[in-house]
């Protein structure tokens, strides 16, 4: 065989392989349903990878973190004591004025009133607050969660 005719030869079987691929693509059956969605999640595969990556990071609803309290306190007016004090109203006022409640004897000697500020820091970590406080709570570490609940403390009037 000279060098023609196996030039030849392999033009010939690049020809033979291309249009072979080139049937394929062009035959594919598009009411396929099962390629179809194949394809569908290919370009949901595609579309997901040219979204932004924005971090988003949930915080918890109101009513989500108000149910971590609600185990120990009530927020309506004239609401019960259950381990806790009724929180209604306690905004700008002076800590532990709920004379029906028995609270520890470090609330009763806390010279705090509770406003943005201070009750911020109460939530972050209530015993670093007021070390020995009997509310059993660990705290709300997000800032944001902390902010929302002491905006809802903060309209019960
Ligand atoms: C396990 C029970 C418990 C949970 C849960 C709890 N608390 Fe308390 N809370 C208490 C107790 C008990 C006191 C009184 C503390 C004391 O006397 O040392 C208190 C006191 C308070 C006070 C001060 C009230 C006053 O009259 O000065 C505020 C404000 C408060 N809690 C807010 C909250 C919020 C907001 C949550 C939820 C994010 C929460 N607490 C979750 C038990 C709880």
């Amino acid at each position: 065989m000279n060098k023609n005719t196996a030039y030849s030869f392999l033009i010939a079987a690049v020809f033979v392989v291309s249009s072979m691929t080139a049937y394929n693509i062009n035959h594919v059956d598009k009411n396929d349903p099962q390629l179809l969605n194949e394809l569908i999640d290919l370009e949901e595969v595609s579309a997901a990878k040219d979204a932004p990556v924005v971090a988003v990071k949930k915080t918890k609803s109101i009513d989500k973190l108000l149910r971590q309290c609600a185990t120990c306190h009530t927020f309506t007016q004239n609401g019960k004591n259950k381990t806790g004090p009724n929180l209604f109203a306690i905004y700008q006022k002076k800590i532990a004025q709920n004379d029906s409640f028995k609270y520890s004897n470090s609330f009763k000697s806390a010279n705090i009133v509770w406003d943005e500020a201070s009750l911020d820091a109460f939530l972050t970590k209530p015993k670093d607050f007021v070390p020995k406080t009997k509310m059993a709570f660990n705290g709300l570490k997000n800032a944001e969660e902390r902010a929302k609940v002491v905006s809802y403390l903060k309209e019960l009037n």
